[in-house]
């Protein structure tokens, strides 16, 4: 698939496949749902969840019933669970394309049996432990959803799950709080054949409690650590980079004022500036003005006001157009765009937009481009 300007994301599936292995070989008793919501934050869900599939992955979980049906469309046929509320009015179409979903309260759950007879539904149910969210909140609201449930011939009662909120940090109060109510919620019901799970990334590091028998990690497939505190016994690898090519390079004289509101002005009798086709259209945030990116062996320093589509970098000497620029990747972390956008990992590769095509590479090789830009039809029609 093609794309008209130079700038793209690269996802480097062999890292995938290092990751997952890895995380795999770690929690080997464990059910792995692969979290591939958010387009697998931002890595493009279709493409990372064939190859976690080649890698042995069995099931995957997503936010929304948009992003289920996307990758049942994609042709995905293991079990995908819906992580987040589903309307009631959509049941039919969770029913249609075969998804597993959360309930999330005994209300919901009510309404759901009234509404929906049709074939059967697998569900999960959610409960807040500490993370205030989604989920049900007491024992005696629990008891009676699975005695419902019970009664019920259109949903299946195939698991039960919490999310933790503080399981990258170090100090486990917090956590240990969480598994405790979790314990105490499950206490006295049959969970023969259930799948139990609270763990995500961070949480999965940890000596799982004995009752859990699956985990849901996203972050780590595409390489990305939770916290930096946190000791690994086995390397992750970044699998996202950014890249683009200078389209302009220009010899500028001392005090020309660069970019919106001139808030760069040259110091140098001469500076090079190079033009960079990326701006905050395509997710490269404004806040990257003191970043830096790396061409032809060297850091160099953005300069002046990020555009939409466009941003400026002051060169170390006259380079030809068409430059290579890496803005992340081998030598710019995920870490430290985040740290410059003043935001964690899990939201720095979310938010880079379909603007910039994804390739993805395996063995070296391109073995696919996906430009969503061009993927969408006249009409909205795939
Ligand atoms: C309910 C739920 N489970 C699991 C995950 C995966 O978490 P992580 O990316 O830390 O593995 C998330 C991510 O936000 C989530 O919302």
């Amino acid at each position: 698939m093609r794309y008209y300007r130079d700038t793209y994301l690269e996802i480097n599936l062999d890292n995938v496949i290092h990751n997952i292995t890895h995380i795999m070989a770690k929690t080997k008793d464990m059910t792995l749902m692969a979290v591939i919501k958010a387009d697998s934050y931002g890595h493009g869900a279709f493409m990372i969840a064939k190859t976690l599939l080649e890698a042995g992955v069995s099931h995957f979980a997503v936010a929304t019933v948009d992003e289920g049906i996307e990758l049942r469309r994609a042709r995905i046929k293991c079990p995908i669970l819906v992580l987040g509320g589903v309307r009631v009015e959509d049941l039919r179409i969770v029913s249609k394309y075969n998804l597993t979903i959360s309930v999330h309260s005994l209300d919901w759950l009510k309404k759901a049996m009234v509404a929906y007879q049709g074939k059967i539904i697998s569900i999960h149910l959610k409960i807040d432990t500490g993370m205030g969210r989604l989920g049900l909140t007491t024992k005696e609201e629990l008891d009676e959803a699975i005695q419902l449930l019970h009664s019920h011939k259109h949903f299946y009662f195939e698991g039960i799950f919490s999310h933790l909120a503080t399981s990258e940090e170090s100090d486990e109060t917090y956590y240990q709080m969480q598994l405790h109510r979790f314990e105490s919620m499950l206490n006295g019901l049959d969970l023969i054949n259930k799948y139990v799970h609270i763990a995500n990334s961070a949480g999965s590091l940890k000596t799982p409690p004995k009752y859990v028998n699956a985990i849901r990690v996203g972050l780590m497939i595409n390489g990305q650590k939770p916290s930096k505190d946190i000791p690994f016994d086995f390397e992750l690898k970044q699998s996202m980079s950014l890249y683009s090519k200078l389209v302009q390079v220009k010899v500028v004289p001392k005090g020309e004022k660069l970019s919106y509101n001139g808030i760069y002005e040259t110091q140098d009798i001469e500076e090079y500036i190079g033009t960079i086709p990326i701006g905050y259209a395509d997710g490269y945030d404004r806040r990257l003005e003191n970043g830096r990116v790396y061409i032809d062996g060297e850091y160099c320093k953005i300069v002046g006001r990020i555009c939409m589509d466009y941003c400026l970098v002051k060169l170390p000497r006259l380079l030809p157009e068409g430059t290579m620029v890496e803005l992340i990747g081998e030598h710019i972390s995920i870490d430290e765009y985040a740290e410059k956008i003043k935001t964690n990992n899990y939201q720095a590769t979310c938010i880079f937009s379909d603007r910039l095509p994804r390739v993805y590479k395996r063995n070296g090789q391109i073995i696919k481009t996906i430009n969503r830009r061009l993927l969408a039809r006249i009409g909205g029609v795939k």
